[in-house]
């Protein structure tokens, strides 16, 4: 195939972008900017991204000006995935269907079944209406991020009417699998795992909208979470992504796409899109990792199914609190550490987008929740040993771990 980059977005057409269908709900037909109007496509292919400077200065912490990304052949990943074989299906979203695949890790050429790198690779279903645009999103923006909680793209595929996309491969799937799917063989995550997870996203999201051109996410949501073998969270899917408004103005204005039950009220009423609609967004999973339930579910009884209108007025109260936290994690959380948990997630709720923190800010509170949980921890630790110190005999186990 043999496309570079700047020509990869400089071809705006496509034969297959009338024809692809989307997860997503969109409803006006807009596609502007406050500064005027302009596609996903040239806005970032502008390279008016800040080039790596700033507060970016580690090395897995950056934007690069031109993304050092692999192109590879449809038949390259046909055979990394022994021929899209069903036994290698990892999962299916809205853009098609995700397979595991093996490359050597030096030369990225496809390897053996169980040797070299594991890798996902998202394979484009043609049926879907907005997938060239989306994939052509996902290489613009991921292609030129690195940041340890943004899943790393590796490369893509365009031959002929076929489109992939190439990942680092996450052993531990998304976080909806985790919350949500019943599967008596898989541990319900842990409270500290919860806080872990929703602290790695929300260093995601901050790092997205800080820098100097701000990068809005939009399609926040647990799907798009995926967890590393040690539960770091990775966003994925930047489909919908979008430049943040110009200097001098507070949002951008767009086509609302999104999903629904995450999407943040002023963007589906006016299709206004803030970056604060991002920390909406963070507050729907927020309140999903501490009740366990999906932000929408249309199999629960009726007034119950948007989770954020009915759950919302009980995280104001103590007791009620209690109440809706998911009892499968019941004695994992100090109370202190809940309640704020809760308080956080409200103030991203918040309807007025002005109202709500930044994720600089989130990040800040977050981190003082795991503070409490490691402090009650030690305390309850303290307890523990001088208990065994005063009474050896009955706590004969805790008594050998202070020996
Ligand atoms: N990099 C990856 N590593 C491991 N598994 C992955 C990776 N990317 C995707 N998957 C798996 O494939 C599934 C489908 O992912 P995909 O992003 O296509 O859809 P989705 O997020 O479930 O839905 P949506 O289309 O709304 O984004 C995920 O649930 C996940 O289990
Ligand atoms: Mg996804």
């Amino acid at each position: 195939m043999g496309l570079c980059f700047s020509s990869l977005f400089s071809s705006p057409s496509n034969p297959n972008s009338s024809s692809l269908k989307t997860p997503h709900f969109s409803a006006t037909t807009t596609a502007s900017t406050s500064s005027g109007v302009k596609s996903q496509f040239s806005e970032i292919g502008s390279g008016s991204i800040d080039g790596g400077g700033g507060s970016q200065n580690q090395d897995e912490d950056k934007i690069v000006e031109r993304p050092n990304l692999k192109v590879f052949s449809f038949g390259e990943l046909k055979s990394a995935t022994k021929g899209f074989r069903s036994d290698t299906l990892l999962g299916e979203g809205g853009f098609g269907k995700v397979y595991k695949g093996w490359l050597d890790e030096k030369t990225l050429n496809p390897a053996k079944s169980g040797t070299g790198i594991v890798v996902a690779i998202k394979k484009l279903n043609q049926e879907s209406t907005q997938g060239f645009q989306e994939w052509q999103s996902e290489v613009n923006f991921l292609g030129r991020l690195s940041h340890p909680n943004l899943v790393k793209l590796l490369g893509y595929c365009w031959d002929d009417d076929e489109l992939l996309l190439v990942y680092e491969f996450l052993p531990k799937g998304s976080l909806e699998n985790h919350l949500f799917r019943r599967n008596p063989n898989i541990e319900p995550l842990s409270w500290n795992a919860r806080i872990k997870i929703a602290t790695g996203a929300a260093r995601g999201l901050a790092f997205l909208h800080s820098s100097e051109k701000q990068i809005i996410y939009r399609d926040f949501k647990a799907s798009n979470i995926l967890l590393d073998g040690n539960y770091n969270a990775k966003l994925s899917d930047f489909g919908l992504a979008k430049l943040g408004p110009s200097a001098g103005e507070s949002h951008v204005t767009t086509r609302v796409m999104g999903t629904y039950g995450y999407a943040a009220p002023e963007y589906i009423a006016t299709g206004h899109l803030y970056v604060k609609s991002d920390v909406y967004g963070f507050g729907v999973v927020l309140l999903e990792i501490l009740t366990g339930m999906r932000a929408l579910d249309t199999k629960r009884p009726t007034g119950q199914q948007n989770l954020v209108e009915w759950v919302k007025p009980n995280l104001y109260n103590k007791k009620k609190l209690k109440t809706i936290m998911d009892a499968r994690i019941e004695s994992q959380y100090s109370f202190k550490a809940a309640l704020q948990a809760a308080q956080l997630t409200l103030k991203c709720l918040e309807h007025d987008p002005r109202n709500r923190p930044s994720m600089k800010e989130v990040v800040e509170s977050l981190e003082g929740i795991e503070a409490i949980q490691d402090k009650s921890k030690e305390s309850k630790n303290r307890k523990m040993r001088s208990a065994a110190i005063q009474h050896p005999q009955q706590h004969g186990r805790a008594r050998q771990r202070v020996t």
